[in-house]
C-alpha cells in the first residue's frame, strides 16, 4: 500500500500547462472586449479639451458661457473695460479698442491692496477701487495708493468668435520688470 502520493505522470504535466494557457487566453480576450466596450462610455463622461488652450482659457460671461467676439463688440463701446471670467475664473477686464477690436491685453480686476474687485470708471478714465480708494490708469498701473502694485495682466487672443486669455509671463511693460504675478 503506497502512502506517498504519486507524481503526475508525464502525460498530465503538459495538460496543466495547456489549461493555464487557455485560461490566460480567455482572460485576456474577455478583458480586451470589456475594455473596448467601456472606452466609449468613459469618453462620454470626459469633457473634450478645447484645441489650442494649453495654459489658457476662453473668456466666459457671468453665466459661464464663452463670449462671442462680435456680440461683445456690438454691446460694448470703444474704451469699455467690462469684466469676463478669465484664467482660473478670475475676473478680467477686456479692453475695447478703436475700430471695434478687443485689445490684446486683459487686466486682472483684483485690487493689489486687499483684493477687492475694481470697476472701471469711464467718467474718470480710471479704475477706482471702492474699498480704500486706490486708483489705476486704463492699463492697470497704480496712480494712487494704497495699492502697492499694478494689476496682473493676461494676453488676449481673438480667433473668429473665440476670445481666449493666456498667461502673461513676459516683462510687465508698465513697470519694466518681471511680472510679480508669475
Ligand atoms: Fe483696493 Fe484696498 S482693496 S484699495
Amino acid at each position: 500500500m503506497a502512502l506517498i502520493p504519486s507524481r503526475p505522470s508525464s502525460s498530465e504535466a503538459p495538460n496543466l500547462g495547456r489549461r493555464q494557457f487557455m485560461n490566460l487566453l480567455t482572460f485576456g480576450a474577455v478583458t480586451g472586449v470589456a475594455l473596448g466596450a467601456l472606452y466609449p462610455v468613459v469618453r462620454y463622461f470626459i469633457p473634450p479639451r478645447e484645441a489650442g488652450l494649453s495654459g489658457g482659457a476662453l473668456a466666459l460671461d457671468e453665466l459661464g458661457n464663452p463670449i462671442a467676439a462680435n456680440g461683445w463688440l456690438a454691446s460694448h463701446p470703444e474704451g469699455d473695460r467690462s469684466l469676463v471670467q478669465g484664467l482660473k475664473g478670475d475676473p478680467t477686464c477686456l479692453i475695447v479698442e478703436g475700430q471695434g477690436a478687443i485689445g490684446a491685453i486683459g487686466i486682472h480686476a483684483i485690487c493689489t491692496h486687499l483684493g477687492c474687485v475694481v470697476p472701471w470708471n469711464s467718467g474718470e478714465n480710471k479704475f477706482i477701487c471702492p474699498c480704500h480708494g486706490s486708483q489705476y490708469d486704463p492699463e492697470g498701473a497704480v496712480v494712487r495708493g494704497p495699492a502697492p502694485l499694478p494689476r496682473a495682466m493676461a494676453h488676449v487672443a481673438v480667433a473668429g468668435e473665440r476670445v481666449q486669455l493666456n498667461p502673461w509671463s513676459e516683462i510687465d511693460p508698465r513697470a519694466g520688470g518681471k511680472p510679480w504675478w508669475s
